[in-house]
């Protein structure tokens, strides 16, 4: 028997969503938290490109918990600590992803984890955990250094590179071989170019409010179908090809074909799609924003980087990571280094939902129907718990800095029920990437580059990172001491 899904939410038409939302805001039995909630073009657009300062004017303004009206409807935010606590654990029941203001995602992902909720959430992600287990990620360290080595190829000194690009293509076919067993380089996955569509329907995220409701030919909704549609015929086949010949390997997609939950349901083919295409954006487009916005630090942080080449000095042999290395986090300068990327730029930054039930929280109701939504970004730049946000501080996560953190401060992975499934892996890939870039090059800024964000809806350098090319230095902190 197949897992049951939930109703398909594709067909429903853009404005009856509005009308439902609009029926459901009015319907509210308790006032929503202060905020701004008289609609507003411009905050809606000012929103859509920088969310941070917004949210943090808010913040400043109305405290913890406060509404912002965008587009058609009131959205709650809610930052800190306590906040993300209370959404993603103590009260993650009285919340649903899939009717949050980011539901369009569905249109791409279909019914996979990210987008899920309830019991369907449970059985699924109960059926791909041991896809995510220590022994089973390790096993994918090969594949990482091996595509990573190859693709360093491409690096030519004294060239500049679009580091992110770079990553985005990498990750894609790590992710194609380590999650969905397929070589990147078959006729088959080499006839379409997967990162380019992913770019294409990632495209509809960053497209204006007012143009993402449109429906029909040359609409961003269209190129985001036509670009889903031809990720799923590479899906597809892969997935009747492993049917008809039973093929299996150490991939999440072998395993779910074989899954079967603790009442012998199985999954259909449409939620097999669902879940590997989920699994493919996830798990490449937030490794691509952390090694992008990592190296962009490094590249402004000369003492940070000499240390990271010194603990490489010491600790790499032969200039190469072991497998154990990688995968424990044991570099510890390069563990610090990765935690405060993922504070200051967390990819995933903001984490959609909607309240079941009314609710409380710090003297504030907020009504049934609510969209509700905790942001990693703006906790992470509230400068009670963090000093001086702006700042690239690796220090901040000493082991015993680490611990003295409030609970639910440091949220990059979510929490609770619906912490990243992909949390070892995407760790184990930046921290991959990143050592061996390290250990062959090093990577400086153009002078006139200035870092801007897009979301797309995760948060990634606008225009891509241009990154100039040179050898290793050998001994960096000799230098650094030979000239102080
Ligand atoms: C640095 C890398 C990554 C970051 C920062 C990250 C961040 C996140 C965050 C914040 C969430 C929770 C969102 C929410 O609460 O609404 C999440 C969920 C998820 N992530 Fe990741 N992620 C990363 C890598 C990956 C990778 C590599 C994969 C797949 C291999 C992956 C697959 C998923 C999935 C399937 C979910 C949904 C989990 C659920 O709801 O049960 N992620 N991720």
């Amino acid at each position: 028997m197949a897992l049951v899904g939930p109703e398909p939410l594709l067909n429903t038409s853009p404005l009856s969503v509005v009308l439902g939302d609009l029926r459901d805001e009015r319907a509210a039995t308790v006032p929503f938290p202060p905020g701004e909630t008289r609609f507003s073009l411009a905050r809606t657009r000012r929103f859509a490109e920088e969310p941070l300062p917004m949210l943090l004017e808010a913040y400043q303004r109305f405290g913890p918990v406060f509404t912002l009206r965008l587009f058609h409807a009131n959205v709650v935010f809610m930052l800190g600590p306590a906040a993300n606590h209370h959404i993603t654990v103590s009260h993650a029941s009285n919340f649903v992803w899939r009717d949050s203001h980011f539901r369009d995602l569905i249109g791409l992902m279909g019914d996979g984890l990210l987008t899920i909720d309830g019991e369907f959430h449970r059985r699924s992600r109960l059926i791909m955990l041991p896809a995510f287990h220590r022994e089973h990620i390790a096993a994918s360290v090969d594949a990482i250094v091996q595509e990573t080595s190859r693709a360093l190829d491409d690096f030519a000194p004294g060239e500049t590179i679009d580091l992110y690009a770079w990553t985005r293509h990498l990750a894609l076919r790590v992710a194609m071989r380590a999650l969905f067993g397929v070589d990147p380089d078959s006729a088959q996955a080499r006839s379409i170019d997967a990162a380019g569509l992913f770019e294409d329907a990632l495209a509809f995220y960053a497209s204006d409010y007012f143009l993402r409701v449109l429906r029909g030919p040359f609409t961003p909704w269209a190129r985001l179908q036509h670009a889903a549609r031809k990720l799923d015929t590479l899906i597809y086949s892969e997935i009747s090809r492993r049917r008809a010949t039973g093929e299996r390997g150490s991939d999440i997609l072998s395993l779910l074909l074989d899954a079967q939950d603790e009442d012998g349901n199985t999954l259909g083919d449409l939620q097999i799609r669902d879940q590997v295409m989920t699994l493919l954006f996830a798990g490449h487009d937030t490794t691509t924003s952390t090694v992008s916005f990592m190296f962009h630090e490094l590249a402004r942080h000369p003492q940070i980087l000499a240390r990271l080449l010194a603990e490489q000095d010491a600790r790499l042999a032969n200039g190469q990571p072991s497998a154990a290395q990688l995968t424990s986090g044991e570099l510890t300068q390069l563990e610090m280094v990765l935690d405060e990327t993922l504070r200051k730029y967390p990819p995933a930054w903001v984490g959609p939902r909607r309240s079941v039930e009314a609710f409380e929280f710090q003297g504030h109701t907020v009504p049934a129907r609510a969209f509700v939504n905790y942001s990693s970004w703006a906790s992470h730049h509230l400068p009670d718990v963090f000093p001086q946000p702006e700042e690239f501080q690796p220090e901040r996560f000493t082991p015993e800095a680490r611990a003295a953190l409030p609970k639910g401060a440091y949220v990059p992975f979510g929490g609770g029920s619906r912490t990243c499934i992909g949390m070892r892996f995407g760790q184990l890939e930046v921290r991959t990437i990143a050592t061996l870039i390290l250990s062959r090059f090093t990577l400086s800024l153009p002078e006139d580059f200035r870092l801007e964000i897009r979301q797309m809806p995760t948060i990634s350098p606008k225009v891509g990172l241009p990154m100039l090319v040179r050898p290793r230095t050998p001994t960096p902190l000799l230098r650094l001491s030979a000239a102080a």
